[in-house]
């Protein structure tokens, strides 16, 4: 049973993707791929924000510098748009490859511009979503990331220092382990990016 159905609304969950990669034939893409399959599956309606396609500008512009005086101030119409096309979404899902211990500047920007002071946090506001699930692919082991606290700084940044600063406590990050396997004996790297692509079902599904 799902939550629409829980309610007894005939309204499905709205899932809504944005994700960064600069190829279409990336895992990361196929990621985005096996999710919209999974929410479909799931009978919950889906839209997307592919940046890189959209060629979306991660730079930040004056017009969207915030005024902290003023959380009333109307952004660039490209930013205004973007933030108006969050509400009625329940669940975010963002999909990136690990750059750097990070996101892909593409995704930052996209924070930086559209979450904005007056839009999403700040003068009262919250990002109009009930959860983010953030789905992270690392080309390294696990192990290695680990052993270095590097999901736990990446879970602070994601989950305390953004989501929960934009008012959403219900965030999560999932790390797909291993996606270049240079550090690992891996036979078969096509088996296990199915097994990062089930992984990452396994997000969505947990939603409905
Ligand atoms: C600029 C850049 C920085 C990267 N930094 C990291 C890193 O900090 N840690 C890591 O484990 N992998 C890092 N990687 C490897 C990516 O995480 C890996 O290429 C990606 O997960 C593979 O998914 P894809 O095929 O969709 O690109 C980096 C890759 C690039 C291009």
């Amino acid at each position: 049973m799902n939550a629409s159905q829980e309610t007894g609304s005939d309204t499905p969950i709205k899932t809504h993707i944005i994700w960064a990669h600069p190829r279409t034939d990336s895992l990361t893409a196929r990621v985005v791929s096996g999710l919209k399959a999974e929410a479909q599956n799931n009978h919950m309606s889906v839209s997307e924000l592919d940046l890189y396609r959209a060629d979306f500008d991660p730079a930040l512009h004056e017009a969207d510098e915030p005024d902290w005086k003023d959380p009333a101030k109307t952004f660039s119409p490209h930013v205004m748009h973007l933030a108006e096309s969050l509400p009625g979404v329940d669940h975010l899902v963002i999909v990136f490859p690990v750059w750097w211990y990070s996101m892909p500047a593409m995704l930052k920007g996209y924070i930086d511009r559209v979450w904005n002071y007056g839009l999403v946090y700040g003068g009262g506001k919250k990002l109009p979503v009930s959860s983010i699930r953030w789905i992270a692919l690392v080309g390294g082991a696990r192990g290695h990331f680990e052993k270095h606290q590097k999901h736990h700084y990446m879970e602070d940044l994601l989950n305390e220092g953004i989501a929960k600063y934009c008012g959403v406590e219900n965030s999560s990050v999932t790390f797909l382990y291993n996606t270049i396997a240079l550090e690992e004996d891996t036979d078969d790297l096509a088996k296990l990016h199915e097994t990062l692509i089930d992984q990452a079902r396994s997000v969505v599904s947990a939603l409905a």
